[in-house]
């Protein structure tokens, strides 16, 4: 695993960001993993910036998001759809039909073979170790399917929800197909992270910490700003 401590959350968006455009220069119809929550949004506001500034095309792109909630309508604001369209889709050039959300887990692993497989994934850690919604004790053979979030994680969305009710199911593409991906970047900010982030990165491989699946996997890039970086504490 090649491990980069970028100073500051500024930085780690440009360098997911940096690699992400790095990888559609190598291959034009790149398939790429998209996350949500709070840490990718800086990269998704320099991929923007740079898709206005230096007319990167996204048109051979293709996109299949981590998870979603369940239960949602389709255009609730705090639906992970909604979320992809305000911070990234609505501001680019990627075709729709080539847009992916997991709403259904019917088809979606079929969909990602059609689509040749993952190149690139881009995922985050949740302060419980779940990567996208697997949450601990998942297996890691697991594939896309609906799950029950966990306890923590339902708590920790709520801010997001302002109010709402928070889902308790949801739709998560699976640590399996996680970790065919060919290439994946971890992303993980804050000094809430460094705990989680020393028991994924450096821990016994488990299914308790779903996150140390990465472990196991060839090609991955893990981006820590320095508060995150259990290292540095
Ligand atoms: P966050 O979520 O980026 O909002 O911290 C990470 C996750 O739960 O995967």
């Amino acid at each position: 695993m090649r491990v980069l401590v970028p100073p500051d959350y500024r930085t780690l968006s440009r360098t997911a960001s940096e690699l992400v455009l790095k990888a559609m220069r190598t291959k034009r119809k790149l398939t790429l993993g998209l996350p949500t929550g709070n840490t990718p949004l800086g990269m998704y506001e320099e991929l923007v910036r740079s898709y206005r500034e230096q007319q990167i095309d996204f048109s051979g792109i293709t996109t299949f998001n981590l998870d979603e909630y369940l239960g949602l309508q389709r255009n609730d604001p705090h639906s992970y759809r909604f979320y992809m369209q305000e911070h990234f889709f609505d501001h680019v050039n990627v075709p729709p039909p080539n847009v992916h959300i997991p709403e259904e887990a019917g088809r979606y692993e079929e969909q990602i073979r059609e689509a040749g497989g993952i190149d690139l994934l881009v995922v985050g850690i949740g302060l419980n170790g779940h990567i996208a919604f697997n949450e601990p004790g998942s297996s890691f053979a697991s594939r896309t399917r609906e799950v029950m979030l966990a306890p923590e994680t339902i708590a920790n969305a709520e801010t997001h929800f302002q109010g709402a009710p928070v889902p308790s199911r949801a739709i998560t593409m699976g640590i399996g197909t996680i970790l065919e991906s060919r290439c994946i970047i971890l992303l993980a900010s804050g000094a809430s992270k460094a705990d989680i982030v020393r028991r994924a990165l450096n821990g016994p491989v488990s299914e308790s910490v779903p996150a140390s699946a990465l472990q196991t996997h060839q090609n991955v890039i893990a981006i820590l700003d320095e508060d995150a970086n259990p290292d540095e504490e």
